[in-house]
């Protein structure tokens, strides 16, 4: 047995870089990068990524302000809505998720913490009826539930002035709304409750692919 304890010496040693914090930072970095770039740059020209699937439609303005309230309420702080490809979640859910679904939403509502269940298909699985008495108060359906009750919804009427406006930004943004659409909304959403429109977007929830 030899004991030689130098390394071979090559035009480039590895010894140089890992003695060399800056060198190696650098480096680190320019990896990361390269890594990155390859991973995420694709995804901006996949037709799977950025075109909708077949039956998404942008949202209607009444769930549009809908939507605005499951964020003004922090809903996605205990609920998900990205349905992950495993055999439990399929069971439970219904059909994984996928970006297509996503094109419309600025900004989407993946969530990342799941205190209540995934709601990304939860359009069409109850009646509005019964999304009211649970979002009133959860324990009038669910006696085990530990969401909190939204009452003062039904009690708040929407502000239709800005959703005219929020619509035209969301065009800017790629969202495909017409004129007349915008034009009509306003109108669409006047004189409707908080509560409503909540339960609109609710509603409206993944179906494209049940
Ligand atoms: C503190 C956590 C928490 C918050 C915040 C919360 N939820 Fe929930 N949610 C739950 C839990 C837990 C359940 C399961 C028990 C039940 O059905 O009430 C649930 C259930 C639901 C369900 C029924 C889902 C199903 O498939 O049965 C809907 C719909 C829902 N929540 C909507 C909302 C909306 C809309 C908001 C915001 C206004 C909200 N939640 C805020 C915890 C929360």
């Amino acid at each position: 047995m030899s004991d030689k304890t130098t390394t071979p010496k090559t035009g480039f040693s590895h010894e140089k870089i890992e003695t060399n914090n800056f060198l190696m930072i650098v480096l680190i970095l320019l990896v990361i990068a390269i890594g990155g770039l390859v991973e995420i740059v694709p995804l901006f020209f996949q037709k799977s990524t950025t075109e909708a699937v077949k039956g998404v439609e942008p949202l209607k303005s009444l769930q549009l302000v809908g939507r605005d309230i499951y964020l003004r309420e922090g809903c996605y702080n205990c609920h998900s809505q990205m349905i992950r490809p495993f055999r439990a979640e399929t069971l439970r859910y219904g059909h994984y998720s996928v970006a297509g679904e996503f094109v419309y939403d600025h900004p989407f509502q993946w969530g990342s913490k799941r205190t209540g269940p995934d709601l990304h298909r939860v359009g069409g699985k109850y009646s509005d009826e019964w999304h009211r008495i649970h979002l009133n108060n959860p324990r009038d359906v669910v006696p085990e539930s530990n969401m909190p009750g939204y009452a003062w919804l039904d009690k708040s009427m929407v502000d239709g002035a800005t959703t005219a406006t929020h619509m035209t930004a969301l065009r800017r943004v790629g969202v495909p709304y017409t004129d007349a659409q915008i034009a009509a909304a306003p109108a669409d959403v006047d004189g409707r409750t908080e509560l409503d429109a909540l339960v609109a977007y609710l509603q409206s929830l993944g179906l494209a692919l049940k």
